[in-house]
């Protein structure tokens, strides 16, 4: 089968680089820069595996970067938009990148052509979608939704071996292509109607982000009762209607989905005459939560006024070098402000990316380094690499006394006490 995937961002690029394993992909940018580095297998963000495969790809001459609409969809027999969908002022999607796509590609279509939405987009955007393409080809064509799910750090796995593949179409031959499309990969198939497969993704984002922001306001009544978090998650996953997994607490969710569809879904509902209620909650007590913390954490330690601070971890999550929404967007930026001496960081992957985003912050070649000195350390992303640290060194190396704050719950307090630290967790005391 021969496929388009237009938009090579994140979700683009990984789709693209994995259906190229069976099938003939094109990649598809406007953005000529792009498409030129993807061509010599460059990619402008981190993620584990992709480089290889896209490299793999490339050799095998199934992964095409292009830039011309013409060559890339008059070829396909599915053409899937994967462009970026901004938040618009009022909250909701901005569907510019896929009005604008769908007029590029209506007049290469070849005859029964499947245009399949990628993009995160409310219900109801296949409608406009048909009516943009319409108005540029008299080509038949149909419609169909085939929302991701897809982490960041584990992008390629989740999209070689999802828990599910979601077909949001109606029509039979289209349902039985998208089927023949998908059938390399495993997880259970679901054949939905397009409004639910796109309602079913942001309900997962909005679910996945109601439950973090839900256990840190457990988290945070835990700290005024002496119990701890981690053995409460244990007594509620014990259960087989709530789970295990998804539930450690930290200063909140970041990233470029759970923010930005929370907020779509939210103004989603207003718009069709539902309060934002709930939802606009969740995105509300998940903004308040690190400053709230924050406050916490230098009363605890004493401020922050002329101390050395080693941040540790800059990435939103482990194994990507992605800061939209990290916690260290504002941590470092709060610590300066209240008058820390020195912000040294250190990041596995992110402190290219960092670097655009502070000012005066000393960059350190480990994590070693970074506490070298420091009497307040803080630890915010769970890399493998920063929470199996040595703590008899980090207690040599840091200043006498310094506090250890573990915004992922990584460590043993007991441990860190023992080494002369003084140990903040989130929901433990
Ligand atoms: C998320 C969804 O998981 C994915 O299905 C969707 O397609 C895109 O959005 P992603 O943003 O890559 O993926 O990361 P995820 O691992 O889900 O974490 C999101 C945020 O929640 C991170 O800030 C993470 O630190 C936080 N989180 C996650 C918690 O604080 N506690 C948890 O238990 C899980």
């Amino acid at each position: 089968m021969t496929i388009t995937v237009i938009g090579t961002g994140f979700v683009g690029v990984v789709t693209a680089a994995v259906l190229a394993r069976h099938h003939t992909v094109y990649g598809l940018d406007i953005d000529e820069a792009k498409i030129a580095k993807l061509r010599q297998g460059l990619i402008p963000f981190y993620e584990p595996g992709l480089e290889d495969l896209v490299q793999e790809g490339l050799n095998s001459k199934k992964l095409i970067f292009t830039t011309a609409y013409k060559e890339a969809v008059e070829n396909s027999d599915v053409i899937m938009i994967a462009v970026g969908t901004p938040s618009a002022t009022d909250g909701t999607a901005d569907l510019k990148y896929v009005k604008a796509a769908s007029q590029a590609l209506a007049p290469h279509l070849k005859k029964r052509a499947i245009v399949a939405l990628k993009s995160t987009v409310p219900p109801g955007t296949n409608d406009k979608v048909k009516r943009w393409i319409k108005k540029h080809t008299d080509q038949s064509f149909h419609l169909a939704a085939l929302p991701e799910f897809l982490r960041e750090g584990s992008a390629v796995k989740d999209t070689q071996s999802p828990d599910r593949v979601v077909i949001g179409a109606t029509e039979p031959p289209v349902i039985e292509k998208l089927l023949k499309l998908h059938q390399p990969l495993s997880g259970d198939r679901l054949i939905v109607t397009p409004e639910s497969a796109q309602m079913g993704k942001y309900t997962a984002n909005a679910y996945l982000a109601n439950r973090i922001v839900f256990i840190n306001q457990i988290a945070n009544l835990c700290e005024k009762n002496g119990a701890d978090i981690s053995e409460v998650v244990n007594v509620i996953g014990k259960d087989t209607r709530i789970g295990s997994h998804y539930w450690y607490p930290g200063l909140g969710y970041g990233g470029s989905c759970f923010p930005k569809d929370v907020m779509e879904l939210a103004s989603y509902a207003k718009s069709v005459g539902e309060g934002m209620g709930l939802l606009v909650k969740i995105d509300e007590l998940n903004g308040q939560r690190i400053h709230q913390k924050l406050r916490e954490f230098s009363k605890k330690s004493g401020g922050f006024k002329d101390k050395t601070v080693a941040v540790l971890g800059l990435s939103f999550k482990p194994h990507t070098n992605d800061l939209r929404e990290a916690p260290s967007l504002t941590v470092i930026p709060y610590l300066q402000k209240h008058g820390a001496k020195r912000v040294k960081a250190y990041d596995p992957e992110a402190m290219e990316e960092a670097d655009r985003f502070f000012r005066q912050v000393v960059f350190t070649d480990n994590p070693y380094e970074a506490i070298k000195g420091a009497e307040v350390i803080i630890l915010l992303t769970e890399w493998p690499e920063l929470v199996n640290l040595n703590v008899s060194k980090i207690s040599r190396l840091a200043a006498p006394q310094a506090v250890f704050i573990d915004t992922r719950n990584q460590y043993q307090p007991q441990e860190i006490r023992s080494a002369g630290l003084t140990y903040i967790g989130i929901g433990v005391l």
